[in-house]
């Protein structure tokens, strides 16, 4: 089962949500889409992820990027955990809700079918949990990066917000982020732009490190 792969065209499913009925594509829109699942309601690893998420929710939305998150428990479940994860960012003050829909895909389905399954996990009835997987979801829907945590290794939003611009910036602009890369940085040149190319198109300049092989391939530019 090769699952989905980058650059497949998402599935377009039908789920119901916190927030109510969605029909994938329709929910997106022109967005980008942060979708991200979790193992269970009312897990502490789970939570503390849920509640990064709720305060990190503005930098996405300002980034035209729409966030949803999946658990295998009820809408029922979903809606009292809520108010756990509220309470545990400090943001029960300021909403009532999660800022982000929470798909219940109590049957597993969508878990299954998006290939989010973990094999060791499983609940106090014997059910498979799902892993934390990440995947984001470009404006032309297909799939632009997927990340697969077990679930004993909880994430780090700030690498999803940060890896959010890499994506929209080089979906424009014929550059590549480096490692560690933050917004602002250099950025490099990729190997399949020519010198004369890579001039014309980086008026700013195009900086080469030198290495022991002398080969020109550590170009950078400033971030255009
Ligand atoms: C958690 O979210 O804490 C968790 C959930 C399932 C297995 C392990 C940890």
């Amino acid at each position: 089962m090769p699952g989905l792969l980058l650059g497949d065209v998402f599935p377009n499913f039908h789920a119901e949500t916190t927030d109510g009925s969605i029909q994938f594509h329709d929910f997106l829109g022109d967005s980008w889409c942060v979708l991200f699942s979790h193992p269970g309601d009312f897990t502490p690893v789970c939570t503390t992820e849920l509640g990064r998420a709720a305060r990190l929710c503005a930098e996405f939305t300002k980034r035209g990027v729409k966030m949803v998150a999946l658990s295998v428990d009820s809408l029922e479940d979903h809606h009292d955990w809520s108010k756990d994860i509220l309470a545990y960012c400090s943001m029960e003050s300021e909403q009532s809700s999660l800022p982000y829909p929470v798909i219940a895909d109590q049957k597993r389905e969508l878990a299954l079918a998006l290939g989010m399954m973990d094999p060791d996990e499983k609940d106090k009835h014997g059910m498979p949990l799902t892993a934390r997987c990440v995947f984001i979801i470009g404006p032309d829907k297909k799939l632009k990066l997927s990340l697969l945590y077990p679930a004993s290794t909880g994430r780090n939003f700030d690498e999803i917000l940060r890896v959010v611009d890499s994506l929209q910036l080089t979906a424009t602009k014929r550059v590549a982020t480096p490692a560690d890369w933050q917004p602002g940085d250099s950025v490099m040149v990729p190997p399949s732009l020519s010198e004369a190319e890579a001039s014309a198109l980086f008026p700013a300049g195009v900086f080469t490190k030198e290495v022991p092989s002398k080969r020109k391939y550590l170009r950078y530019t400033p971030q255009p």
